[in-house]
């Protein structure tokens, strides 16, 4: 028996992906930027073993077991197995056991975790050493970028093949090592339309979506790039609201609409735009992908203001044990002469406090299935 454990993380998109030329092949129609944040505080994990033992092939997610008949899991294991070098073991039976260390149900990019993952513990069990990018994409279009550490992009790349659709880093996760960012995970009971789903709909629909890829993106592309280069805060974080709220503007635009943002969001947009307004210069980021939560960017020397301004405008009733996780800050005080709202207990459900990192990877302890193949808990 041959096995593997990998980990592979979060990433979060400073310039959107949204929007499929073939959803096939998983190819958008324009580039996209993000961070991947630290398999500290968010990662999935995946324990893959083969055997000539196996009389068959299993799949469990977070414990429970689940079908290998889903077209995008099979490209990924398909590709994979067309580029192994290990012709031996490609008839065995496989077993894999995933899970996330964050809740799945907190809709926050698992799935590019998750594909990430899977698709990195394959090509390692199976010895592929070629871009593993392009085949993660297959499984999840986000889940491309959460193979590289740091600051990755997207290329949409121009090829029908694909070949050119794929990751690459721009700069590791130690380029720009002040760099924090706060999840503010929404207390939310609606029903996630998907982004699959609401992409789709948009490229049917929007015309708003045309103009954003073939006009917009690229120059944002370019200048996010040079904003993180040159670690220019003020720039980084005005092109990545803009790019956040243009992003659902396209949802809007698209019919029917794809609401994703609640109220608790849009209180989070007025307040950010108002404490940056009281500072005098753009101090903190906001970012939203197909879901209410918030994502901050912001510099270590500010997270302790803001989490005090958060605290102060989001209070919570009783804050559990767990409501701050991640990296510890303390709180620091609240800014005397910030006019800002206050609002209902308990809109939010806890605060991820995390930083830039490090790619899938493999690990070589805590494996998830035990030596007959079968989930070790
Ligand atoms: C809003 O990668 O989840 O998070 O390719 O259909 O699996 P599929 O979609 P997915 O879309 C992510 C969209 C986004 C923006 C982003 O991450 O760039």
């Amino acid at each position: 028996m041959k096995v593997v454990t990998c980990i592979a993380p979060v990433n979060m998109a400073v310039i959107k992906y949204w929007g499929k030329r073939n959803d096939e092949l998983i190819l958008p129609i324009n580039d996209s930027i993000s961070c991947t944040l630290s398999m500290e505080h968010m990662n999935a994990k995946t324990t893959i073993a083969v055997s000539p033992d196996f009389t068959e092939s299993q799949f469990w997610l977070n414990g429970v077991e689940q079908s290998m008949d889903n077209k995008r899991f099979q490209n990924c294991v398909n590709e994979l197995k067309r580029q192994s070098k290990e012709t031996d073991m490609l008839s065995w039976c496989i077993r894999i056991c995933s899970e996330n260390n964050f809740p799945t149900a907190a809709g926050l990019a698992s799935s590019a975790a998750g594909y990430a993952c899977l698709v990195k513990a394959l090509a390692t069990i199976y010895n592929v050493t070629t871009d593993l990018s392009s085949i993660a994409r297959q499984g999840s279009g986000s889940a491309c970028r959460s193979i590289h550490s740091g600051w990755v992009q997207w290329h949409k790349g121009i090829l029908n093949s694909g070949e050119d659709s794929i990751a690459t880093q721009l700069y590791d996760d130690l380029h720009w090592p002040e760099m924090r960012i706060l999840v503010l995970v929404i207390n939310d009971s609606r029903k996630k339309y998907s982004s699959t789903s609401g992409m789709k709909q948009s490229v049917l629909t929007s015309e708003f979506l045309k103009h954003r890829a073939s006009e917009i993106v690229p120059q944002r592309i370019s200048d996010m790039k040079d904003a993180i280069h040159r670690k220019d805060f003020h720039k980084f974080a005005e092109i990545t609201m803009q790019d956040s709220n243009q992003f659902h503007a396209v949802c809007l635009d698209t019919f029917p609409p794809c609401v994703y943002l609640n109220d608790t969001s849009h209180a989070v947009i007025n307040l950010i735009h108002a404490y940056n307004a009281f500072r005098g210069r753009n101090k903190v980021a906001y970012t939203f992908d197909a879901g209410p939560n918030a994502c901050l960017f912001l510099l270590e020397e500010d997270v302790e203001e803001v989490l005090a301004v958060v605290n102060h405008c989001f209070p919570t009733e009783k804050p559990t044990e767990d409501y701050y996780r991640g990296i510890e800050v303390s709180e620091g005080s609240f800014p005397v002469g910030l006019d800002a709202p206050v609002m209902e207990t308990d809109c939010l459900k806890y605060i991820i406090c995390t930083k830039p990192g490090e790619g899938a990877n493999e690990i070589h302890s805590g494996h998830l299935l035990n030596d007959q193949g079968l989930p070790s808990t």
